[in-house]
């Protein structure tokens, strides 16, 4: 079964998502990566060539294909936008990875996110529009811990 990781850009969904299907034995699928190979373009140029609402549609579509699969799958920081994809999620095992905007802001990288082509503090806005949705699901507080304490937390989350 597909254990989903959602969270905001730079929560570290891809990171530790990798290690953790690696100490679970699963597959890893990282949305984004998925996106870019079928499209065989970057999610910076998909979103200025085709627009979001593409991407959206693309990533929608590309969550669902993930259902059967026996994975840590990391989303985008969008996945919760769509009202079908919360369901959808809510339906399976979801993890909130949660980071404070400030820590985010930190050691986010704006070049390959097209929604922060103005700059990173546009990732305020973003939270604030964004929070009510991802505090629907199940919430994991990484707050102030490093990469092997963050991991503890989310297996103890997943075998609990
Ligand atoms: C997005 C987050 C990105 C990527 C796209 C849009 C968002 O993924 O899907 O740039 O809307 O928050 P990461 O959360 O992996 O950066």
């Amino acid at each position: 079964m597909p254990i989903y990781l959602i969270g905001m850009m730079g929560s570290g969904k891809t990171t530790l998502g990798n290690k953790l299907s690696k100490i679970l034995n699963m597959s890893f699928i990282d949305l984004d990566k998925e996106i870019e190979k079928i499209e065989n373009t970057t999610i910076n140029n998909l979103f200025s060539k085709k627009g979001e609402e593409y991407f959206r549609n693309l990533e929608s579509k590309v969550l669902k294909n993930t259902e059967a699969k026996n994975a840590i799958v990391a989303t985008g920081g969008g996945i919760i936008l769509r009202k079908e994809n919360r369901l959808f999620l809510k339906n399976h095992k979801t993890i909130f990875l949660y980071v404070p905007v400030e820590d985010l802001i930190k050691r986010i990288n704006p070049d390959n996110r097209p929604l922060l082509k103005d700059g990173k503090d546009r990732l305020y806005k973003i939270w604030d529009m964004r929070k009510a949705l991802y505090n629907e699901f199940k919430k994991i507080d990484l707050s102030n811990l490093n990469i092997q304490e963050s991991l503890a937390k989310i297996l103890y989350e997943i075998i609990d």
